[in-house]
């Protein structure tokens, strides 16, 4: 499937984009290993989040839905999961298959995890050493990357864990086997990064301390089964933020967007470029923060990206290049090399195609350096990501001819239904299979 996206044209409405993908996919798990019956709303039925379904479902646990964002999850506790009949196909989703590989290896029984031609490249040796100091026995692929082997059946103990990068789902897979493990898991991690798990397991009702930077839990209590209303993903809103900014004569309301603060650098970051947003009728659903977000056309100027606020926008950068190469002058993004290890190069994905348009760019180990300019049209190269087809997408509103996009199949993983939402809001885009 490809993207044919005309040029100009503003945005005008009110949307509810898809349920967060992180909160989706920890809802399924902790559900799963909770006593007692878990409903979610407002679940995200993107491939990655289905795939961790899937997963659960090989597993042993009853899972009726999702239909129309709506799932219940009978819990099996956390002695209760049963081997898979064959491997995990844990497909695009790097966060299913870290976090899964945490609670497979606190099991009595051997697994394998195995993912789509991206997440087959993608490394895997930042769960494996800390699962492994755990006890896990874990055998992978070439250069720590997946297949991963879980033998199970080992004992797991308790560890302390200094996180070498800024990752949740490496946080998360390290407090997720300490569920299985014999006294005190804590990790410590360099710089604030989402903390969906900490939250839901508190939901949940289990205890945790959470404090400095460290977050710490003793292993072999339970979880009880709860609801879980999901918000919409801040991370598929950020196309629409950026959308409405760049577009001129742009008035959206995005709704019942998941407002954590672990998750708002792309409005810190498009504040700092001018941006005019508005947040509002903030409230707790659920123990996360969600809230409705008003944004309008503005000119953008470039900035310095502050490194704190790295972390807390590691998703939205696509997007976030497209309001650099719209702004005027010159947008600078450091300490940020993690984009490289994502469903693609991020860094390089989009350099590619911002060179495409016209836009002047230089890549750097750890970002970029983004000069604004005129988009011309042209076609662009996905690399599979979803996230770079949707942001060269929202580009065509300020390109000066047709933008098309190819292999926009993974757009499906994250934010279902993108082209018709984006389209009624007044993107002028086609989808269609490439064959065509
Ligand atoms: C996620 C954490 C982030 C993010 C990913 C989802 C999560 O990855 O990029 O899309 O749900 O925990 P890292 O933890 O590898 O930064």
């Amino acid at each position: 499937m490809e993207f044919l996206v005309a040029p100009g044209g503003s945005i005008h409405g009110e949307a509810r984009v898809p349920g967060d993908k992180s909160i989706s996919h920890r809802s399924v798990m902790l559900g799963a290993l909770a006593t007692g019956e878990t409903s979610v709303t407002g679940f995200l039925q993107g491939e990655d989040a289905l795939a961790t379904v899937a997963a659960f479902r090989a597993l042993g646990v009853e899972i009726d839905g999702p239909r129309k964002g709506a799932l219940r999850i009978r819990g099996v506790g956390l002695e209760g999961l049963r081997a898979a009949p064959s491997s995990l196909d844990m497909g695009n989703s790097g966060t299913s298959m870290r976090l899964l590989a945490g609670i497979l290896a606190g099991q009595s029984f051997a697994s394998e995890l195995v993912g789509d031609t991206s997440l087959m490249g993608r490394p895997m040796q930042r769960v494996i050493t800390p699962l492994t100091r755990m006890g896990a026995v874990i055998e992978a692929g070439d250069g720590g990357r997946p297949p991963l082997r879980i033998a199970g059946g080992s004992k797991l103990h308790g560890i302390h864990y200094d996180l070498p990068m800024a990752s949740a789902q490496v946080k998360s897979c390290v407090l997720l086997a300490g569920l299985f493990a014999d006294g005190e898991t804590s990790v410590t991690e360099p710089a604030p990064t989402r903390d969906h798990t900490e939250r839901m397991l508190r939901g949940f009702g289990y205890d945790l301390e959470s404090q400095d930077g460290s977050v710490k839990l003793h292993g072999g209590g339970e979880l009880r089964g709860c609801e879980i209303d999901v918000p919409a993903d801040i991370s598929s809103a950020a196309f629409l933020l950026v959308a409405a900014s760049i577009a001129p004569g742009s008035e959206l309301l995005l709704t019942h967007v998941g407002v954590n603060p672990t998750r708002t650098g792309v409005i810190s970051i498009l504040r700092l470029m001018g941006a005019d947003i508005t947040v509002s009728n903030e409230r707790e659903v659920g123990g996360e923060p969600v809230a409705d977000i008003l944004v309008r056309s503005a000119v953008l100027k470039g900035i310095d990206i502050p490194r704190d606020l790295v972390p807390l926008a590691i998703d939205e950068f696509p997007v976030l290049f497209i309001a650099a190469a719209c702004a005027e002058g010159r947008t600078v993004l450091r300490g940020a090399e993690e984009l490289r290890v994502k469903e693609s190069d991020r860094i390089a994905s989009m350099a590619e195609g911002l060179t495409t348009l016209g836009i002047r760019n230089e890549v750097l180990d750890d970002g970029i350096i983004i000069d604004g300019g005129t988009l011309s049209g042209g076609t662009i190269r996905t690399f599979h990501d979803h996230r770079i087809a949707m942001s060269f997408a929202v580009a065509a509103l300020r390109a000066e001819a047709q933008i098309r996009i190819l292999d926009c199949d993974h757009v499906a993983t994250s934010f279902p239904g993108f082209d018709s939402l984006t389209r009624g809001l007044g993107l002028q885009i086609a989808s269609r299979d490439a064959g065509e």
